[in-house]
């Protein structure tokens, strides 16, 4: 009789505390069962079990947007390890390790961190941004998570996600493609931050580099001109001795927008228009042919409004001339003059391209480009410089290689100074010159032709 006043308080408050936290956390006596699914407190998205498609029984634990008519899954836990029944659980133990259980529990899946919750309690959090995270209880610091799904992307690339490397975790978070979309298992496609020379990101298949995105130039990445400020998500790039990223945000809550890495490798954009009930693509990483990494091979440069798409660059001719007419470029290009490295070797200004690839290159981000020009000269390997950030004009890049790669804009296309033989630069002026003169001579031949 004396406890009874106190019971429908109690009640109260146990009904409070589960609407208010329960929704979106698992807690360690917790687990979800094939059927059960947790939401994150605005409830965009949710998790639970799920097959792929109706041709197939396997069951995986993953997250997916609740609000959207068409499943669509942005994080599968245990991939490359489905089950073929529906009597999975997914548990959270009390030292903070979530794990896939199958009928006969064994682990099909855990989250693997080296972080434990020692004396605290720990939860699982689905949070609003589709990050599932664990952490301990009263701790919501970012930096104190013992273990975020963020970290392990698989083909989706979601807002405020940091797509890149954290030196300091040593973790490197990218993409990777599915096998088909009825199979999560990781499949032929990568695309990643490669921190040789400047970083830059490539798309592989296998081991082979099949795009290159290019390196962040200040303003966009070099190989990706349809990169722009726009209404739909702000973007940044960070690069510092602790983590490498780059990173968008939605700049409204009713656009819902994702980047993916498709299983025939494309890098794609999308964005969920809700009255048509599907997802359009809002842009591609790669635009065309030239996009084809190499295309051109060395010191070639493609254009894809030309026919055909591959050029020498200036004071360059095809190292194959048989192969290059029958279009098989690969062999690229080759110097019609050797450079001296006397120091008598100049410079040639390319401008309006995507630079090449940077795996072999140098950096640094103090010297100007007047600075840079004079440590090319001085090293004989150096074979090209451009300005390292092209919004503040500073910092200095530069290529000790073949050159590979490059491709022309129309626009958004910045400028490279490629080294050059001293002979070889009165004959470009030349060359341009009679090029000039001839289109001029051609027009007025043709001018006349009509007339006459
Ligand atoms: C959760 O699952 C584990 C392993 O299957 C089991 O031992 C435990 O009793 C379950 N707990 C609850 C609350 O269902
Ligand atoms: C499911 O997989 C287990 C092993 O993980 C196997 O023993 C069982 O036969 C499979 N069941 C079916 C229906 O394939
Ligand atoms: C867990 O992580 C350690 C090192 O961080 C790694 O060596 C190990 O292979 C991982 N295990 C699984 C199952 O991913
Ligand atoms: C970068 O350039 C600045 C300015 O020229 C120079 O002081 C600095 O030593 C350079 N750093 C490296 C690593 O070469
Ligand atoms: C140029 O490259 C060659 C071979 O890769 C190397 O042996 C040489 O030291 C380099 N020279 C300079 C100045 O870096």
């Amino acid at each position: 009789m004396k406890h009874l006043p106190i019971f429908p308080f109690l009640l109260t408050l146990s009904t409070l505390l589960l609407t208010s936290t329960s929704i979106s956390t698992i807690t360690p006596n917790q687990n979800i069962s094939d059927g059960q699914t947790i939401i994150s407190d605005d409830e965009l998205f949710k998790m639970g079990f799920f097959s792929p498609s109706t041709r197939s029984n396997n069951r995986y634990f993953g997250i997916w947007y609740n609000k959207i008519s068409v499943t669509t899954v942005v994080w599968v836990a245990n991939r490359e390890k489905p089950l073929n029944d529906t009597s999975g659980v997914l548990t959270l133990n009390d030292q903070g390790t979530l794990m896939l259980l199958d009928h006969t529990h064994n682990i099909i899946w855990s989250s693997n961190s080296s972080l434990t919750a020692n004396n605290n309690i720990p939860v699982a959090q689905l949070l609003d941004t589709g990050n599932l995270v664990i952490r301990n209880e009263n701790d919501l610091a970012v930096e104190n998570y013992l273990w975020q799904s963020f970290d392990y992307p698989g083909d989706t690339f979601l807002p405020s996600m940091k797509f890149g490397i954290d030196f300091v975790k040593g973790l490197n978070k990218y993409l990777t493609s599915w096998k088909s979309v009825d199979d999560p298992s990781i499949g032929e496609y990568t695309n990643r931050f490669d921190s040789d020379g400047y970083p830059q990101i490539l798309m592989r298949k296998g081991s082979k580099v099949e795009f290159n995105s290019g390196y962040w130039n200040g303003l966009r990445f070099s190989g990706m001109p349809n990169l722009k400020p726009n209404d739909i998500y702000t973007f940044g790039f960070e690069f510092n001795e602790r983590e490498l990223y780059y990173k968008y945000e939605l700049v409204s809550n009713s656009v819902v927008s994702r980047m993916v890495l498709n299983p025939e490798g494309r890098i794609q954009r999308f964005i969920w228009i809700e009255r048509a009930g599907e997802w359009r693509l809002y842009v591609s990483g790669q635009m065309d042919n030239c996009d084809r990494y190499g295309l051109c091979g060395a010191y070639g440069i493609c254009n894809i409004n030309d026919s055909p798409a591959c050029a020498c660059l200036s004071g360059f001719e095809p190292r194959e001339p048989e192969e290059w007419r029958r279009a098989d470029w690969s062999n690229g290009c080759v110097r019609r003059v050797e450079l001296s490295c006397d120091g008598g070797d100049g410079f040639v200004k390319r401008s309006g391209v995507k630079v090449p690839d940077t795996r072999r290159s140098w950096y640094n981000v103090s010297m100007n480009i007047e600075e840079c020009e004079r440590v090319c000269l001085r090293n004989c390997n150096c074979t090209a410089y451009a300005t390292l950030d092209i919004k503040t004009r500073s910092g200095c890049l530069i290529w000790f290689d073949d050159l590979v790669d490059i491709r022309s804009y129309a626009e958004d296309g910045q400028d490279i100074f490629i080294r050059m033989a001293a002979s070889e630069l009165g004959m470009i002026i030349i060359h341009y010159i009679f090029v000039l003169v001839a289109k001029l001579a051609g027009k007025a031949s043709w001018v006349t032709g009509q007339n006459g």
